[in-house]
């Protein structure tokens, strides 16, 4: 499987480094987009972890992602500022609205626009400040355009 050898070339480059848990699960979410199933038992096997330590650490992070996302990668901010200028009811919108989509919503923890939230990232590389309901909604209509 192509997966498969991908991850062990990934797990080969960095096994000897302290810590490589994190480095390896990065490297395999940047080559992949998620961090497959069967990738645990090979990271757990070379790293001499378990596979529970593994899962643990997965799923700590809200940066991996166990599955696929979707066309496009919407994050919002749902730490401290922005949830004091209305981050929560633009998540909850923003989960209501993206229900069955092709687009994955995730939280994140700080996009660095605090004094201008509530703030949300697309794809990584597009951010967006001052963000209300009305404004995510334009948004995303033209990223359904944008297909
Ligand atoms: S708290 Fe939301 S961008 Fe920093």
């Amino acid at each position: 499987m192509a997966n498969l050898a991908a991850i062990e070339r990934i797990v080969a480059a960095k096994r000897t480094l302290p810590g490589a848990l994190l480095p390896v699960l990065h490297d395999i979410q940047e080559a992949l987009g998620h961090i497959p199933p069967e990738s645990v038992p090979l990271i757990a096997r070379e790293l001499n972890l378990s596979r529970a330590e593994i899962h643990g650490v997965i799923s700590y992070y809200h940066h991996f992602r166990q599955t696929l996302p979707g066309r496009h990668l919407v994050r919002i901010c749902c730490a401290e500022a922005c949830q004091a200028v209305g981050g929560e009811a633009l998540a909850e919108h923003a989960r209501t609205r993206l229900e069955g989509s092709d687009l994955t919503l995730e939280p994140v923890y700080c996009l660095g626009l605090c004094a201008i939230g509530p703030a949300l990232q697309i794809d990584e590389t597009t951010l967006h400040a001052h963000v209300t309901p009305e404004k995510f909604d334009a948004l995303m209509a033209a990223l359904a355009a944008d297909k």
